[in-house]
């Protein structure tokens, strides 16, 4: 995927978030590929991977993730119970981390932050704990900021995500009934003072069934808006974004 010297987002479908970096490496990000109907035929498969980043242990974000360990053998960074987990399954380059810390990758700072959501991991029919989902802003070495939301509600320290980490694009799920819909998403939007909005877990159930067009018109209010609605599959360069 040409990059034109900025980092390229290209969105798989749900939650699922490959980023491509400028010096070449490859992030992706809540790994749910194989069972995922909104991901398109041709992009189900990972054939090279250098970091996977998981929000939370519900099975639409983590159902490859152990797949596409195996296969690619990426770092991986998520919350201290699925790295755990994903050592149990016998994947070991798991780095645990929690709200509010920094890891640094190759130039890259990923924060992860709060997320108003749950984390349990299915596994063989039981649930295990996962912890607390999270979302990551990941700062590139180019000082490009992006803050994928994970699942979440929208909540008050988005304020301090902005105060403190100043993102310039959210991914924001907005389909409703697991997550905010597109009126809290506006919301959201305010808070974090981002014009540039990829929208994110809708469509793919019917359940989900808030729209890029109801975002457009509940954050009418916030000039700039850019809501990126892409399809999935779809990829949009840094520069076409701020
Ligand atoms: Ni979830
Ligand atoms: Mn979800």
């Amino acid at each position: 995927m040409p990059s034109q010297g900025g980092v390229t987002v290209t969105w798989l479908g749900h939650a699922t978030t490959l980023i491509d970096t400028p010096d070449g490496k490859r992030i992706l990000i809540d790994p749910w590929l194989t069972q995922n109907p909104a991901v398109p035929e041709d992009r189900k498969q990972i054939d090279r991977l250098d970091l996977m980043l998981i929000t939370h242990g519900h099975l639409d974000h983590t159902g490859d993730a152990v797949a596409v360990a195996q296969a690619t053998q990426p770092d991986i960074i998520a919350n201290n119970e699925i790295a755990g987990w994903l050592g149990t399954k016998g994947v070991g380059k798991a780095t645990g981390m929690n709200h509010g810390g920094t890891v640094e990758w190759n130039g890259i700072a990923i924060t992860m932050v709060e997320a108003v959501h749950s984390s349990g991991i299915t596994d063989g029919g039981e649930t295990v704990y996962g912890g607390v989902a999270g979302g990551f802003v990941i700062r590139f070495a180019n000082d490009f900021t992006l803050y994928h939301a994970g699942d979440t509600d929208v909540f008050l320290g988005m304020s301090l995500i902005r105060d403190l980490l100043k993102p310039d694009v959210a991914m924001l799920p907005i389909g409703g009934h697991f997550t905010m819909d597109p009126t809290r998403a506006a919301a959201a939007l305010r808070m974090l003072g981002v014009t540039a909005v990829i929208p994110i877990h809708y469509g793919t159930f019917p359940v989900l069934t808030g729209t890029p067009q109801e975002l457009e018109l509940a954050a009418g209010d916030i000039s700039g808006l850019k809501v990126v609605a892409l399809k999935p599959g779809e990829s949009v360069s840094q520069s076409d974004l701020i």
